[in-house]
């Protein structure tokens, strides 16, 4: 592998920039603004304390490695695995706060030119970086404007990825609000190897939010890609991952990773479009997950968060359904996760759940056991009529969409857990993200509020993937209108509005599951990861009228993955 170094990296790590920033933004800036700022630095170091005591900024490899004071450092450090994605109290309110100052304060309008990284050790004659294993890499990105200035100000969308042939990950990343942004990097001992380290400008400015086009605003412009071998010290071994328990579905955002110990060089779509590629029987290897990964078609690859999770069997989650009904409110992504369900989980033949209609309602039996039962509804909540599309939550201005609803809600037996998101529709109809906080989703909240009142089903929020490959324009799906700029930002004012009403909320990030497949078309057609096994090229194009098909046969793990991960939501290991 080869790869260019776009841009200078900063011979020195920068140690101390986060903090230094943190305060000039408090001297800039007055009221709301100085308060979000402190708060905001507060948190940071907290978050630095808490999950990372003893940050050390990426060193150069050879510098330090056996200094005593790193070691406890390295100690204490491995305290914090897993990485967590850092979040922040009313960060929903923050995000729309920075969206009303993006045009008024002057520090906003300074156009983003370029931007850099620091904290990396300069790449010496060609050969890869080094870094080690097992420890917190602290880097930061930093914006500047045109004339070479620091930008004063955040809303810069950045993708970073981390990725090796068996470990895929986005980096998470926090918007200092400053021109700077910090950015984490954590790779598991057992992974060690050569991994490249991509930095992509894609929105600046917030234009991806800007209403209409941000096609014309997208910038692709690669920041960083560099070549980082990770390097395991001998004996370290990060600690387990333990299996989620029901709270372990409360942080807002997750930071994940995708990873693999067995996989098959020379695998081939069968006829029936499937990728069997290792033995379906494969146990997952700790602590990735718990059950068989064999099952989850993916070639090896299986996704871990903050916790582990159960790859479940047929018998298992059965156990686990039995007599339940589930109500799925969302996008049509929900259309594939219901048939991955009954088809790769329950055990139905695919012929008999494709084509699942967007409205759906109906109880389901056990294929060899009648007496195991589940009844699911599914209804669309991208427009209110069944094959519309594109206005979203709005969809709940509408009376007889209503009623629809309220049918499943007001008898004598209601759902006892509903699956729900939005968003990618949303992007289309609302103008601005405010519009999307208060006319959709806090309308959309005191609407099943209203509903909620006898028996409270246990609600999981799903939120939305992050959009990838081509969009149905030809375009790229990534600079479209639910790009993920604005669908992370849009995943955030929702589950966090949602958090504020339902102390009980659990979330699943599928937006985090998805971002490390969103930059090529392989394991999506656009916004869609989990459609139905099928050897043709992109099994909807002929419907759509894509003109992009560049492969046969849909790998639809991703997808399937999810339905373990919302099994494990719905019927979590009690402790
Ligand atoms: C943010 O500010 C920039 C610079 O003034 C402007 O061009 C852009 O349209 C704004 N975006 C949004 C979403 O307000
Ligand atoms: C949006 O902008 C892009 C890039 O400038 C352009 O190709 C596309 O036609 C525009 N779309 C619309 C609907 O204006
Ligand atoms: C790899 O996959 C192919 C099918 O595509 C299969 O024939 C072969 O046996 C698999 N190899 C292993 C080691 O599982
Ligand atoms: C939905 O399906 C369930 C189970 O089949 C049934 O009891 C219920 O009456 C249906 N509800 C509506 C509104 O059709
Ligand atoms: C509400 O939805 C119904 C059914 O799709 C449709 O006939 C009606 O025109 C809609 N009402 C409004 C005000 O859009
Ligand atoms: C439930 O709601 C539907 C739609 O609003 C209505 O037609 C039905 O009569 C209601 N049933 C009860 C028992 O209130
Ligand atoms: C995506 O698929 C193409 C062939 O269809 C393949 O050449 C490429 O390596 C794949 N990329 C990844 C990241 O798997």
């Amino acid at each position: 592998m080869k790869e260019e170094l776009h841009t200078s990296l900063s011979p020195q790590p920068k140690l101390d920039v986060v903090y230094r920033v943190g305060f000039i933004v408090v001297l800039m800036f007055a009221g709301y603004r100085m308060a979000l700022a402190c708060s905001r630095n507060v948190f940071l170091q907290d978050y630095v304390a808490s999950i990372q005591p003893g940050l050390v900024v990426a060193a150069p490899y050879d510098s330090t490695p056996h200094a005593p004071a790193e070691k406890t450092k390295t100690k204490e450090k491995i305290n914090t695995w897993p990485l967590l994605y850092p979040t922040f109290p009313n960060e929903g309110v923050s995000l729309l706060q920075q969206l009303h100052e993006n045009s008024t304060l002057p520090c906003s309008q300074r156009r983003t030119f370029t931007a850099e990284v620091f904290g990396l050790p300069r790449p010496k004659n060609g050969e890869p970086i080094r870094l080690h294993t097992g420890k917190i890499h602290e880097l930061s990105i930093v914006s500047y404007e045109e004339n070479g200035k620091r930008r004063c100000a955040g809303g810069d969308y950045f993708e970073t990825d981390l990725s090796g042939i068996n470990w895929k990950t986005r980096p998470p990343i926090l918007d200092n609000l400053d021109g700077s942004y910090g950015v984490q990097l954590m790779v598991d001992s057992r992974f060690a190897g050569l991994f490249v380290f991509k930095v992509v400008l894609l929105f600046a400015n917030f234009h991806a939010l800007d209403t209409w086009n941000c096609t014309a605003w997208s910038r692709f412009e690669n920041v960083v890609t560099v070549e980082i071998e990770f390097v395991a010290p001998e004996h370290e071994k990060l600690p387990a991952l333990r299996r989620c328990t029901d709270e372990d579905f409360s942080l807002k955002a997750w930071s994940g990773r995708w990873n693999r110990h067995t996989w098959n060089d020379t695998c081939e779509i069968r006829d029936d479009g499937r990728f069997v590629c290792i033995d379906p029987n494969e146990e997952c290897q700790e602590p990735w997950c718990d059950g068989k990964v064999g099952a989850l078609e993916s070639n090896g690859w299986v996704y871990s968060a903050h916790c582990k999770f159960k790859i479940f069997t047929k018998d298992e989650a059965w156990d686990c359904l039995n007599k339940r009904w589930l109500f799925f409110w969302g996008d049509s992504n929900h259309e594939d996760t219901v048939r991955n369900l009954l088809n790769f989980v329950l055990g139905f033949p695919l012929e008999d759940v494709n084509y699942f209609r967007r409205w759906f309602n109906g109880t389901v039996h056990h294929p060899d056991n009648p007496q195991y039962s589940l009844t699911i509804t599914k209804i669309f909540n991208g427009h209110y009529e069944e094959a519309g599309n594109l206005i979203g939550l709005s969809s709940l201005r509408n009376d007889s969409y209503r009623a629809l609803l309220t049918s499943y809600f007001n008898g004598t037996r209601t759902p006892d857990t509903m699956v729900m998101n939005s968003g990618l529709h949303d992007a289309h109809f609302y103008k601005h993200a405010s519009e999307f906080a208060h006319d959709g989703v806090d309308f959309a909240i005191s609407f099943w509020q209203s509903l909620w009142t006898q028996s409270p089903p246990s609600i999981i929020y799903r939120t939305t993937v992050a959009g990838a490959g081509f969009a149905k324009d030809g375009s790229h799906a990534r600079d479209g209108v639910p790009n993920p700029h604005k669908m992370e930002i849009f995943n955030r004012i929702f589950v966090e509005k949602l958090q504020q009403t339902l102390p009980g909320l659990k979330i699943v990030d599928a937006f985090d599951m998805t971002f490390p497949f969103h930059y090529d078309l392989n394991h999506t057609d656009g916004v869609h990861y989990g459609r139905g096994p099928s050897k043709t090229p992109w099994p909807w194009h002929h419907i759509h009228g894509f003109s992009k098909a560049t492969q046969v046969g849909h790998q639809y793990f991703v997808d399937l993955m999810l339905v373990h991960i919302l099994l494990n939501a719905i019927c979590p290991l009690q402790i």
